[in-house]
């Protein structure tokens, strides 16, 4: 038998290899800000530098390892670049990356209790913290009514609350005869675009989805929503769910969710909170006003991947309710009864999420949670907000330049008054440069600059910088 033939790796080779890569990791933070920030690989350019057919025989591991350097990184955007603001971060951090390469090495599938226990304990407990980290409603505890789950994306945590909302609103007939095309959801003109994807999948239908206008701040109109309710009711139609989003993609507005929680609460509506980025503020006291009126809502998640230093995918997902929820999502094979599932005594997190199959991604939380301390992550998200802050102040004080929307965290919404072309061309340049990289929206019909500081580790320098070079090329 020990001489069976093996191509796996040894342990010992795997210790070797696997500390190779830690340090090449390691060396990549060192000089991740030698690089453009942008790829600057054109379409097609890094498969042509692939071998077109797979390998007959293994390969040594350090020519593998080799390889990444001189084939994928021309090909990848900096995302743990200090000089990046595109988008809504993306960050990452020493304990999370640890905490994914330990879940890796478990290689646990966590869809059961009885799958792995910790795998589901850990991420009740750690949900639970973040109740208590975020000053969440007590009611999304587990101890509770409700409770949270980690997804992996904040598109899956709307559909699953788009589901649930479903079931409530029909009692749960349409899990079992699909939908009549009566339901109606709502969210506003500025709500991300997972919405209008989760009403195509949950088979509400975009036509079916309306898109309630905004105000000056780009926030939900709560009396255009009410409007709009009435006028679906007088036309046959089922109102059953809103989303009010904390911190839209495009400018950071933060909708009214208390008035529009009281509109919910007249009309039995189910309401899902979107606070994908800006969530991560409320660890700080100061901010957790962008949270009023979260006591009324039915659901909430904010992403932890986003501004929370624990890599992608992880997204918290809390419920009131979590029977609606599990009685929307619970299909039981016989192949997956088991002892604990029957005695009703434990979580089952394949019933709360769209997969069966589920990763061991509450490890990387706790090590995020563990490291920083709350005192260490309100520290970095007060930096990022302050920094925000003052580039804004820069932008106030430069006549060439306006801020397009209120800055109440950490994304400037900011414009040359120059006009559309000269902003296009502005950020091609600056994104060409590999000095940062930033992205745009359209607020009034204007092409704006988006300019977002949460990555890890910029820091007062990287801003300063940034504003700098975007002075520079608005001279030019
Ligand atoms: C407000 C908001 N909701 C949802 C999403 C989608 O996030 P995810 O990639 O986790 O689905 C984003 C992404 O930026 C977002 O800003």
């Amino acid at each position: 038998m020990g001489s069976e033939k093996t191509f796996h790796m040894t342990p010992e080779e795997f210790r070797r290899h696997g500390h190779a890569v830690v340090d090449w990791i390691a060396d990549y933070y060192a000089r991740i800000e030698s690089y453009p920030v942008l790829s600057r690989a054109e379409p097609g350019q890094i498969r042509a530098s692939l071998p077109a057919d797979p390998p007959a025989k293994g390969e040594p591991f350090p020519a593998i390892l080799a390889d990444v350097e001189k084939l994928i990184l021309p090909g990848v955007t900096h995302w743990q670049s200090p000089n990046f603001y595109a988008y809504f971060p993306s960050n990452a951090s020493g304990p999370a990356i640890l905490g994914d390469l330990l879940s890796s090495g478990l290689g646990v599938q966590g869809m059961l209790w009885a799958t792995s226990p910790a795998c589901t304990e850990l991420e009740t407990h750690m949900l639970d913290w973040l109740v208590h980290m975020l000053g969440l409603p007590q009611k999304f505890l587990s101890t509770s009514s409700g409770g949270g789950v980690i997804q992996d994306t904040a598109s899956s945590a709307s559909l699953c609350a788009l589901l649930a909302a479903r079931e409530r609103a029909t009692n749960f007939a349409s899990n079992q005869r699909g939908c009549d095309g009566k339901l109606v959801a709502y969210t506003s003109s500025q709500a991300h675009s997972s919405l209008e994807k989760g009403a195509q999948i949950a088979g509400i239908g975009r036509n079916n989805l309306r898109l309630i206008e905004v105000d000056e701040t780009f926030a939900m109109r709560p009396e255009a929503l009410a409007r709009r309710v009435e006028q679906d009711y007088r036309a046959g139609l089922v109102p059953f769910f809103v989303c009010a989003t904390v911190g839209t993609t495009s400018s950071n507005a933060i909708d009214p969710v208390p008035a529009i929680a009281r509109i919910c609460g007249e009309h039995k509506l189910w309401l899902h909170v979107d606070a994908a980025m800006s969530g991560t503020a409320a660890l700080c006291p100061e901010f957790r006003h962008t949270h009023a009126g979260l006591e009324l809502a039915d659901s909430y998640c904010f992403n932890p991947h986003k501004w929370m230093f624990t890599n992608f995918d992880c997204d918290c997902f809390y419920v009131a309710d979590r029977k609606a929820l599990i009685q929307t999502l619970s299909v039981l094979p016989e192949y997956l009864r088991n002892k604990a599932t029957e005695t009703g005594a434990v979580i089952d997190y394949r019933d709360w999420q769209i997969p069966l199959g589920r990763r061991f991604r509450a490890l990387k939380l706790w090590f995020v949670i563990r490291h920083y301390g709350v005192e260490g992550l309100q520290h970095h998200i007060r930096q990022h907000v302050a920094w925000a802050q003052k580039f804004a102040d820069w932008v106030r004080k430069d006549d060439r330049f306006e801020l397009a929307a209120p800055v109440p965290l950490n994304l400037v919404c900011f414009r040359h008054r120059g006009g559309d072309e000269i902003n296009q061309s502005l950020m091609d340049r600056l994104n060409r440069s590999g000095d940062l990289y930033l992205t745009h929206t359209r607020l009034n019909e204007r092409l704006t600059l988006r300019l977002c500081v949460g990555q890890t580790n910029t820091t007062a320098r990287h801003v300063e910088k940034a504003w700098k070079r975007i002075q520079q090329e608005a001279a030019k």
